[in-house]
This record gives C-alpha cells, sequence and structure tokens, in this order.
C-alpha cells in the first residue's frame, strides 16, 4: 500500500485505521482511554472503517453517532491533539493526497464538534472553520 495509488480503495481504509491504532497503542494518555472501554478491537476496528468508508467512498456501512459515546469518555482537549496528530500522520503516509486531505479536514471538523459540545467554556466562535462544511 502506497500513497501515490491515487484511487482510494476499502484497502487504504484497512490501512489507514491498523496504522492509526498500532501508533496510538504507544500513547499513554490515548491508550488508556481505548483500553478502558474496547473489549474486542476487530470489531471496533471495523466499526471505525466503516465510518471512514461511509465518509470517504460514500458507502452505507456506517450507522453510527460518534458523539454521545465520546461525551461519556474521560477526555481533555490535550487528548485531542493527540489524536489529530497522529490521525493526520497517518492519513498523509496511508492515503491518497485528496483523500487524506478530505479525512483530515473531516477528523478535525469532528474533534471542534466534541470539543464544543464537551468542554464548558470551550469558545466555538473563535473555531470559524465551523461554519463550514464537512465534507
Ligand atoms: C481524544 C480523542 C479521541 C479518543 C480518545 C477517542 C476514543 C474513542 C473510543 C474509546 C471509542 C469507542 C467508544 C465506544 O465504543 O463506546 C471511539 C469510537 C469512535 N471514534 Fe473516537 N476518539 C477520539 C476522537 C475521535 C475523533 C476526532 C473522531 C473523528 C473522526 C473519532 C471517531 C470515532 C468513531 C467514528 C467511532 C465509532 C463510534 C461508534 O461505535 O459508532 N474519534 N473513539
Amino acid at each position: 500500500m502506497n500513497a501515490e495509488d491515487d484511487t482510494l480503495t476499502e484497502r487504504h481504509i484497512t490501512e489507514l485505521v491498523r496504522r492509526f491504532y498500532e501508533r496510538a497503542s504507544a500513547d499513554d494518555g490515548l491508550q488508556a482511554i481505548f483500553e478502558s472501554v474496547i473489549d474486542d478491537w476487530d470489531a471496533h476496528h471495523r466499526v471505525v472503517e466503516n465510518f471512514w468508508s461511509r465518509t470517504l467512498l460514500q458507502t452505507d456501512r456506517y450507522q453510527g453517532t460518534p458523539y454521545p459515546l465520546h461525551a461519556r469518555l474521560p477526555l481533555r482537549p490535550e487528548l485531542f491533539e493527540s489524536w489529530l496528530n497522529l490521525f493526520r500522520k497517518t492519513a498523509l503516509e496511508t492515503l491518497p493526497a485528496e483523500a487524506a486531505e478530505h479525512a483530515i479536514a473531516r477528523a478535525e471538523h469532528m474533534a471542534e464538534s466534541f470539543k464544543a459540545g464537551m468542554f464548558h467554556g470551550y469558545d466555538i466562535r473563535s473555531r470559524p472553520s465551523l461554519g463550514k462544511p464537512a465534507a
């Protein structure tokens, strides 16, 4: 798999998710959260693959609602920075360039929305990008 292939496929997405979680497992703060919630890693990877398949390939494989699942986790703003840094790096390595940009924009937008909902006093108005469409 390499990022030079410019047609996005499900295989790119599988690799994105596999490599993202491999990296996340080396980050103590993120890993502590995942470990506390995930019993079945294969099932979790499939759900996240379905999410990216729907977002990037317009399939109907994901029907969930991520926000409430995150709102009950003990997340802090810095953890979002770690998550996004790993995600950006992994997306640029594993996806064709245009798909990587799309995925990163979507992840950043979701992180902003999660933080706006979760942290009292988080100033959504300081993030004008939130007014733009997610996709
Ligand atoms: C601090 C950053 C984050 C942490 C620690 C985190 C952690 C988690 C955990 C533990 C779950 C499983 C929840 C459960 O099954 O109860 C999950 C699910 C998920 N996360 Fe995150 N997450 C973070 C940020 C994000 C962001 C920015 C996105 C945006 C793409 C995202 C997308 C998803 C999706 C799509 C699921 C699957 C939801 C479902 O089961 O329907 N996460 N995350």
